[in-house]
């Protein structure tokens, strides 16, 4: 071999020892006790950007079949959420934190801590630091009790840092050691036939339809406390807005769907101050949780979420919420009540048209509603004809008062002839 072929052959098996090293998923299996809580087999790419005296140099480093566990993971527990941290090379790591709602877990946080100290991998960094970027939009999420897969690389893009997973099969919140049989199947992965798939299953899911839907027809709902009673009681007509990327129409649109009282199951939860309604038609799924202040003994709607899985997505699933809202303000032992249309804003992505509010979502007695406090809406509209009504007397006794007057005149008028 001559000198000059050695550095392409080199070149060469250190590209085959790459593939080998990039290609090959690594396996982790998180434990708490004897039992598995999060299992998953991936393939992840690094590429950073980073600074170097003179300006920028960027690397890509590969999850190495050397990475193990570390000490961040954990399977949770109370206020504590179950994390995989994977850890590798010079004091690099990666992290995923999962969270769940009643139907879908999802990866809530996907961070990569990176040494800028590891002179190999970064040469000539200007800083020595270790840096962390951290992302709650991995759009990784799947259908509790299944495994996630996705074959397909996704890319997650941090400023000067991207994420490239792929080659994943991963599973959290497991109900036994065993990946389940049952999978949920990234975008990517699926064939991108816009046609309607006709092996799909019967399901009786929503979808918007592309005529706007009417008024929506209002349901009841309530919740039972741990002593059989009601605790929790709503009667209201609900209308989704939700902005997404549609399959169909190949474009983001607003999609606006009506829940039907006769496909929605209410279920839910009753504590001293927060109770919770979740209601479910098909793969939608819509929480509300009411909190209560106890020093005032007035409540509030505090949080709503989202997750909906429609045929329509490009992605399995859609979770969308916000925990810092204060609407249908009430008082403990009274209802709420507001005939009027709101318009509830969640997210820039979501927001929820209500009608003919009636809630209760604390000290009900009876299965009854309270005396109702009506929104300062409607309270309006009762406002607006009364002062409507106000003026036209006004009116009418000012046109009396001129007619006299004139009658008056005019008497005075003949009297002098
Ligand atoms: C784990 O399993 C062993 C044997 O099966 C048992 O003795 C032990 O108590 C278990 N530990 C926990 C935390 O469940
Ligand atoms: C920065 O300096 C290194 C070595 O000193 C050199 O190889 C590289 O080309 C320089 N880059 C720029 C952008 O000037
Ligand atoms: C970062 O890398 C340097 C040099 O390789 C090493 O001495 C240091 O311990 C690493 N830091 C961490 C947090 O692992
Ligand atoms: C995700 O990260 C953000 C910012 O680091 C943090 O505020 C939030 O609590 C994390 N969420 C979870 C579920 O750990
Ligand atoms: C998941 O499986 C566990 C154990 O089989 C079961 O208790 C739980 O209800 C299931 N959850 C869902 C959302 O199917
Ligand atoms: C049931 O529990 C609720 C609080 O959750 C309480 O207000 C109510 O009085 C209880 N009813 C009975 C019959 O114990
Ligand atoms: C849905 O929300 C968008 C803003 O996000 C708004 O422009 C649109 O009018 C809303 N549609 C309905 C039917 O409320
Ligand atoms: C969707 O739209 C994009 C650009 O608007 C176009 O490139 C693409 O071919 C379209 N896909 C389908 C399936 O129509
Ligand atoms: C719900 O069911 C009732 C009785 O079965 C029916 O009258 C009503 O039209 C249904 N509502 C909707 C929105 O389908
Ligand atoms: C509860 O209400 C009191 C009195 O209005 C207020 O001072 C306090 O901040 C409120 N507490 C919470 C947690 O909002
Ligand atoms: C949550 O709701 C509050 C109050 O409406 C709003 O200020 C905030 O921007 C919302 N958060 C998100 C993430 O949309």
């Amino acid at each position: 071999m001559t000198p000059k072929l050695l550095p392409a052959f080199s070149i060469t098996c250190f590209a085959v020892l790459g593939w080998f090293a990039v290609a090959r998923a690594v396996s982790f299996e998180v434990k708490g006790g004897n039992s598995t809580c999060i299992k998953a087999q991936l393939s992840a790419n690094f590429s950073i950007t980073y600074s170097v005296t003179n300006g920028t140099d960027s690397t890509t480093l590969p999850l190495p079949s050397t990475a193990v566990l570390g000490n961040g993971s954990t399977c949770g527990g109370v206020g504590v959420s179950p994390q995989m941290q994977v850890v590798f090379g010079d004091g690099h790591s990666l992290a995923l934190v999962f969270s769940r709602n009643g139907l879908l877990y999802r990866v809530a946080n996907l961070s990569l801590s990176f040494n800028l100290s590891d002179s190999v991998t970064f040469p000539l960094s200007s800083s020595k630091d270790v840096m962390t970027v951290v992302t709650n939009a991995s759009g990784i999420s799947a259908q509790l009790n299944t495994t996630y897969r996705c074959q397909s690389s996704t890319t997650v893009r941090l400023g000067d840092v991207n994420i490239t997973l792929y080659d994943v099969q991963m599973e959290a919140y497991m109900s036994s050691d065993v990946f389940s049989s049952k999978e949920s199947v990234c975008s990517a992965d699926q064939p991108t036939t816009t046609t309607v798939a006709p092996t799909e299953s019967p399901r009786t899911t929503i979808s918007p339809s592309p005529t706007p839907p009417g008024i929506p027809a209002a349901g009841n709902y309530s919740v039972m406390g741990t002593n059989g009673t009601v605790c929790l009681l709503a009667r209201l007509g609900l209308q989704l807005n939700l902005t997404y990327f549609s399959k169909s129409q190949n474009m983001t649109i607003q999609g606006t769907v009506n829940l039907d009282p006769n496909k929605t199951l209410a279920s839910g939860s009753c504590e001293s101050t927060a109770a919770t309604l979740l209601l479910t038609e098909g793969l939608t799924n819509l929480s509300f949780t009411f909190t209560l202040n106890s020093t005032s003994n007035k409540y509030h709607l505090s949080a709503m979420n989202l997750s909906a899985a429609w045929p329509d997505f490009t992605v399995p699933i859609v979770s969308v919420g916000n925990s810092t809202l204060n609407y249908l303000q009430g008082t403990l032992g009274r209802s709420y009540r507001c005939t009027s249309e709101q318009v509830l804003f969640v997210t820039n992505d979501f927001s929820l048209n209500t009608f003919k509010v009636w809630v209760q979502p604390f000290g009900v007695k009876n299965d009854q509603f309270g005396s109702a406090e009506e929104c300062t809406m409607d309270s309006e509209s009762v406002l607006i004809p009364i002062i409507v009504g106000a003026a036209l007397a006004g009116l009418v006794v000012i046109v009396l008062v001129a007619y006299l007057i004139g009658r008056k005149r005019s008497h005075a008028g003949y009297q002098t002839i």
